[in-house]
């Protein structure tokens, strides 16, 4: 059996955009994240506290943050690697974050320039500050099964940082195949390991499309009774610091899924589709998205 609901992280104003060369307006990116709130989702990850020289795309997180203040109905986390983005992020208004590691040390390496024990120390100080201003706290894992210079990681690595991210107090913690290498046969092992020391529902998903497995590992994911999927509106992104990652799983496909499967997530597609053709018109590229590809033509 799947969940009868399921609760969409849409990641797209950060994970989505954080990957664009050319800089997208704070306009654009405030008016992107209006249109993903009005069709009802209900986690709209919204930027990053990050170095700029590190992710130039995100530099104007305090003006989106400021720009968003008033809007009800979503939550809007924001990713933090250390106290500095902590500050930053508080200051600007955020009432969520995420802190980021890795399972593999050749990741953590570029993409935060630390190793995987140096990064669990700054998140349990991270953690320990939000604590103190009663600041919910995620803990994504990127390379949960293949690294790009690495190549397959073992669960075990896998379940020991989820353990430590549970432990220091993330309220959810959400499993990335940066590079979208998964498939159901190294996702369910994956699982498995993670599964006997983090509590189902504290879980969350986060494909990327890259093989074409997202939904299928998504789907297998809902089997194992985990109810938080982590998706980009368009299939916007990659990572940065991930050579030939290519977008995460498109909102729309996974909406799209979820419907064919009864499952409620109050999200609406026709108005996900408006905010999909928004920023594709935008970025001037056709949508990563074959649901929203296919319906337009309908
Ligand atoms: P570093 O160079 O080792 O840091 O970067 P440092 O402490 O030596 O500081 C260097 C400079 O950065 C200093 O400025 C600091 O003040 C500044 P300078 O004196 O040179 O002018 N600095 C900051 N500025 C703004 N905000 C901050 C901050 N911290 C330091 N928070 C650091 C270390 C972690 C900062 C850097 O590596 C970084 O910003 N990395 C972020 C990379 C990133 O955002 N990657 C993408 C997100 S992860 C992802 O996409 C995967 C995920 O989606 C899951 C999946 O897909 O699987 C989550
Ligand atoms: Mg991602």
């Amino acid at each position: 059996s799947i969940p009868k609901f399921v609760k969409i992280v849409e990641v797209g104003p950060r994970d989505g955009l954080q990957n664009e060369k050319e800089i997208v307006s704070t306009s654009v990116k405030v008016e992107l994240i209006k249109m993903l709130v009005s069709s009802g989702l209900p986690v709209v990850e919204a930027t990053s506290f990050v170095s700029p020289k590190w992710v130039p795309q995100l530099a104007d997180a305090k003006d989106v943050m400021s720009a968003i203040q008033g809007i009800e109905h979503s939550r809007f986390p924001v990713l933090t690697p250390n106290i500095k983005g902590f500050e930053a992020a508080m200051a600007a208004g955020a009432k969520e974050v995420a802190v980021f590691a890795a399972a593999s040390e050749s990741f953590s390496k570029s993409n935060i320039n630390c190793s995987i024990e140096d990064s669990l120390a700054r998140y349990r100080d991270v953690a320990l500050a939000a604590k103190n201003h009663a600041i919910p706290v995620r803990g994504y894992i990127s390379c949960v099964v293949g690294c790009p210079v690495e190549g397959a990681v073992p669960p075990s690595k896998v379940a020991y940082v989820a353990e430590e991210l549970y432990r220091m107090g993330c309220a959810e913690i959400s499993l990335g195949d940066t590079i979208g290498v998964g498939t159901p046969g190294t996702v369910v092992p994956m699982l498995q390991a993670v599964l006997e020391v983090v509590p189902v529902d504290k879980l969350a998903v986060h494909f990327h499309d890259t093989y074409g497995q997202a939904l299928s590992n998504i789907l297998l994911s809902l089997q194992m009774g985990i109810s938080v999927v982590d998706s980009s509106i368009s299939g916007l992104g990659g990572c940065p610091y991930a050579k030939g990652a290519s977008g995460n799983v498109a909102t729309e496909d996974v909406v799209y899924m979820l419907n064919g499967l009864g499952v409620k997530t109050n999200v609406d597609l026709g108005k996900l589709i408006l905010a999909g053709d928004y920023i594709s018109k935008h970025l001037g590229r056709p949508s990563g998205s074959k649901a929203a590809i296919a319906l337009s033509r309908t």
